[in-house]
């Protein structure tokens, strides 16, 4: 009798917790949906995909090996994604979508060899339309002039700003691939919350920073302190977070980030509302 009432609590668990769906029955569902013109559900299952495809031990082992295997995976869920967008308006969101694109194929050209079929001319003409002219990194000739020239930070750069924590570009590689940006925080400043679009290796030369980290609501979900010779990093999505120099000098870090600031604007997302 015991051993019957096991199976049988067993079994009820099983009914009450399915399997939750894998990254690919995600984005094929989101496909089908968009397909069918169901574009709310398209981008809910979308976005779960997209998150699913970009886990952090995903971006860990294309910072040790330079591998990414599901990038075509995610490209697809972020088109998708930027289609179900403008069917419903929502451009701006769209053209985050396109802009996630243009950052994923700054880690490997891949946009050239997916299978969209019909689907492929909706997204050009979408891109064409927001005024996205390429998804392909331009030449290197085409943002030479925003590449910085410096190397170091001057000794007034070092001494930083009064009025705010100031970001100064050491270097863009030829291909894109990473920016070298170092900032510099006189006591108290601090930046507001926010995400990125990229990965990002960091590393403590002068002072203290501490990193508050925050769930999509804002809620408090761990900090830390880094010290001058600490060396630290991140990968999104999971990665909403606030900088602040709690030290009684100017602290000064250097950040590595998986795209070409230069032409993306920003390493950074996403700024969240703190007063909401
Ligand atoms: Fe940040």
């Amino acid at each position: 009798m015991r051993a019957t009432i096991t199976v049988l609590a067993v079994c009820l668990l099983m009914a009450q917790a399915p399997p939750s769906p894998s990254a690919d029955d995600l984005l094929a569902r989101g496909r089908a949906s968009y397909q069918a013109g169901r574009y709310a559900e398209a981008i809910n299952d979308l976005r779960a995909a997209a998150d699913a495809i970009l886990t952090p031990a995903q971006m860990q082992s294309y910072v040790n090996n330079g591998k990414f295997e599901s990038l075509p995976a995610f490209e697809t869920a972020v088109i998708y994604l930027a289609l179900s967008y403008a069917k419903l308006g929502r451009d701006a969101e769209a053209h985050e979508q396109i802009q996630r694109l243009m950052t994923a194929e700054t880690i490997a050209p891949t946009y050239a060899t997916l299978v969209l079929g019909p689907d492929l001319g909706d997204f050009e003409g979408l891109r064409n339309r927001l005024a996205m002219t390429s998804v392909a990194p331009p030449p290197p000739a085409a943002t030479a002039g925003v590449r910085a020239t410096q190397t170091t930070l001057t000794p007034e750069q070092q001494r930083g700003d009064p009025d705010r924590y100031r970001s100064h570009r050491l270097h863009v590689e030829p291909d894109g691939s990473f920016s070298i940006i170092a900032l510099v925080w006189r006591p108290g400043q601090v930046t507001r919350i926010h995400d990125h679009l990229t990965w990002c290796v960091f590393g403590v030369v002068q002072g203290v920073e501490h990193e508050e980290l925050f769930d999509e609501h804002l809620n408090p979900r761990g900090e830390s302190s880094n010290h001058e010779g600490d060396v630290s990093g991140f990968a999104p999505p999971g990665d909403i977070h606030r900088v602040r120099n709690v030290g009684a000098t100017t602290a000064i870090s250097i950040h590595i980030y998986g795209t070409d600031v230069g032409r993306v604007g920003s390493s950074v997302r996403r700024y969240y509302d703190e007063s909401a």
